[in-house]
């Protein structure tokens, strides 16, 4: 269970689910609303009825999908409660009432009038930036301080992206809660804020594309508005959207009550809201430390951690021992592991784990070191890494690579983050696993490669001043590799079997990915056309790389020759009143036809 924490100071706000009072906090989401109330189930799905509750809380998954007010299709996570707000459970997916398009979004001042600048479709930028974590607030800076003209698109309603989420509103009273690396991002906001740059909060890009004289469009949606959408061109552009956690799909792993850590993580930082008794976190990686400290820190409990890490995988790492030793990591690692193993039950190298329960999470069975054990938890936390978010560079044609260190496709990109799209530099975890220190160097250096494409200045100034974005990024790295090695993920939480389900937004499961693939099925878009697995909301985020996996296992041949699935625009699902409100202008309807020819 989530409990909130006692010194939320936010004013009260009410609504209801399913008829029922839910006490709620001004800034909850509806989504947090829900699951501090304890409604774990927020929808059935459209295929078999089955309950679902949210799963990874930043707008990706659809699994929060909810109807407010009777509007349907409304992502709860991404959705703020209001005064007398009427939320129902969503039945299905697909039940769209075109006439009503227009959810209940909070509308605030500054997002309207961010919205009322960006709505001109002759709006040009010299620099448009895709997303508001480090990277993406270091490019716009950089960017704006060498005198272009920026604008950030930002998903959220506020920046940090998901390391620093709700760094400029969140609620816990107590700084230490978070720990100082949280704060610092604080320094990135307020650079930011003096660049000049300029900020587009609750915007989403749905599609990127090169235009005919070298300029790149950009289609965006706009969460404060009734179903607007527009156009907007600029001569550069910095994909920051950074990572997704890596899918976990262990059988059970759809129940209401089961979500990734970073889910409970984004709880804790936006709405103050811990887990409480009756938690268990399962998998491998530094978040599964940090978010257990976080949480214990505030106040809230967790009942025990099943770390999947393989036995072995340390000797794997010890080569990238010295660098790790060097490293800010170490010191930081060590006294957190240290503070979560005094507090709470650790079972080491688990090798097996799986949800259960009727119509939410009642439990979780494991086995590790030869035992099989049960223990009764309403609420599975799930980690295994992440890996980057690519739908938007893969529309785009950006190329990709696999890297198998990290089991995961990345796109290609020279030492600046340049693509191969002319034009695109992708920065941060987008353009491959790093770590958040990296995050903010890495912006920097593509915003001084665009600065020079565009003309700002020469090769050698950007050399000059790269030079000390080199050096943090040098330092950031140093360490990596080590991490890398020991929580690469191990075979049985990458390759699921059975009635497993692989895509949780189509219910496809592991063995009908396995029969497509032996009946010939050799790459995911096949895979898909089969069995419609990738086809739901999410747009394949959370299915992809297990069928990459599956098809590459049941074929023996390489993630790198199965690939993975074509993506379209838009890279999110656009109500068709915001594709309809797309700006008449010669240079929007030559925009969308080009959006159009792409496919
Ligand atoms: S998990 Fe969403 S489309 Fe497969």
């Amino acid at each position: 269970m989530f409990a909130r924490l006692p010194d939320d100071a936010r004013p009260a706000v009410a609504l209801t689910f399913d008829g029922e009072r839910v006490d709620a906090r001004a800034g909850d989401s509806v989504a947090a609303a829900l699951l501090a109330a304890g409604h774990a189930a927020n929808r059935l799905t459209p295929a078999t009825g089955r309950a679902r509750g949210p799963w990874c809380l930043m707008g990706a998954c659809h699994d929060c999908l909810v109807t407010v007010d009777g509007v349907p299709n409304v992502q709860g996570c991404t959705v703020a409660v209001a005064e007398g707000m009427r939320v129902t459970t969503q039945r299905g997916a697909r039940a769209i009432d075109l006439e009503r398009t227009d959810a209940a979004f909070a509308i605030d001042d500054s997002t309207v009038q961010a919205l009322d600048a960006t709505r001109d479709p002759t709006t040009i930028v010299d620099v448009a930036v895709i997303g508001a974590g480090p990277a993406g607030l270091a490019a716009a800076t950089v960017a704006a301080e060498c005198g272009l003209a920026v604008a950030l698109f930002d998903e959220q309603a506020g920046p940090g992206g998901q390391v620093h989420r709700g760094i400029t509103r969140s609620p816990l009273a107590r700084a230490d809660v978070l720990g100082a690396e949280y704060w610092a991002g604080g320094a990135h906001v307020r650079a930011f804020e003096r660049s000049g740059a300029r900020y587009v909060p609750g915007s989403s890009v749905w599609a990127l594309t090169r235009n005919d004289d070298a300029t790149l469009s950009l289609a965006t949606s706009y969460a404060s508005s009734k179903a607007a959408a527009s156009i907007v061109t600029a001569r550069a552009v910095i994909v920051a959207t950074g990572a997704l956690e890596r899918p976990m799909p262990v059988p059970g792993w759809t129940l209401p009550g089961a979500m990734t850590v970073g889910a409970a993580q984004i709880l804790l930082k936006t709405s103050g809201i811990a887990s409480s008794q009756g938690t268990v976190i399962a998998g491998a990686g530094p978040l599964v430390w940090l978010y257990a400290w976080q949480c214990l820190n505030a106040g809230g409990s967790i009942d025990a951690i099943l770390e999947a890490t393989p036995k072995g995988r340390l000797a794997q790492a010890i080569r990238h021992l010295p660098a790790f030793v060097a490293s800010h990591y170490l010191a930081k690692g060590v006294a957190m592991m240290r503070e979560v193993r005094a507090r709470v039950r650790v079972v080491d190298h688990v090798e097996r784990v799986e949800a259960f329960g009727e119509s939410r999470v009642e439990g979780v069975r494991f086995a590790a070191g030869g035992r099989v054990e049960t223990l009764a938890c309403d609420t599975l936390l799930l980690h295994q890494g992440v890996i980057p978010h690519l739908n938007l560079p893969l529309a785009a044609g950006c190329d990709i690579a696999w890297n198998d260190t990290q089991l995961c496709f990345e796109p290609v990109v020279d030492a600046w983050g340049g693509s191969s799209l002319p034009g695109v530099w992708i920065a941060g975890d987008g353009a491959g696993i790093a770590g958040a220190d990296a995050a903010a160097p890495r912006g920097a250096l593509a915003a001084l490669a665009a600065a020079n494409a565009l003309g700002r200045f020469d090769a050698n100034d950007r050399d000059r001043k790269s030079r000390r974005h080199r050096v943090a990024l040098t330092r950031a790295t140093r360490g990596r590799a080590f991490l890398d090695a020991l929580y690469r993920p191990s075979d049985a939480f990458r390759l699921p079997e059975g009635d497993t389900l692989v895509c949780r937004c189509e219910e496809v499961s592991a063995s009908r990915v396995g029969d497509a693939a032996r009946g010939g099925a050799v790459g995911p878009n096949q895979v898909k056309a089969l069995t419609r697995c990738g086809m739901g909301p999410c747009q394949g985020r959370y299915c992809a790389p297990s069928v990459t996996a599956l098809i590459a296992r049941h074929c023996g041949s390489t993630p790198n020759e199965v690939g993975t699935y074509r993506q379209r625009f838009p890279v999110r699902p656009v109500p068709l009143g915001e594709l309809a409100s797309l700006p008449g202008s010669d240079a929007a309807d030559e925009a969308v036809v080009r959006l159009g020819e792409r496919h």
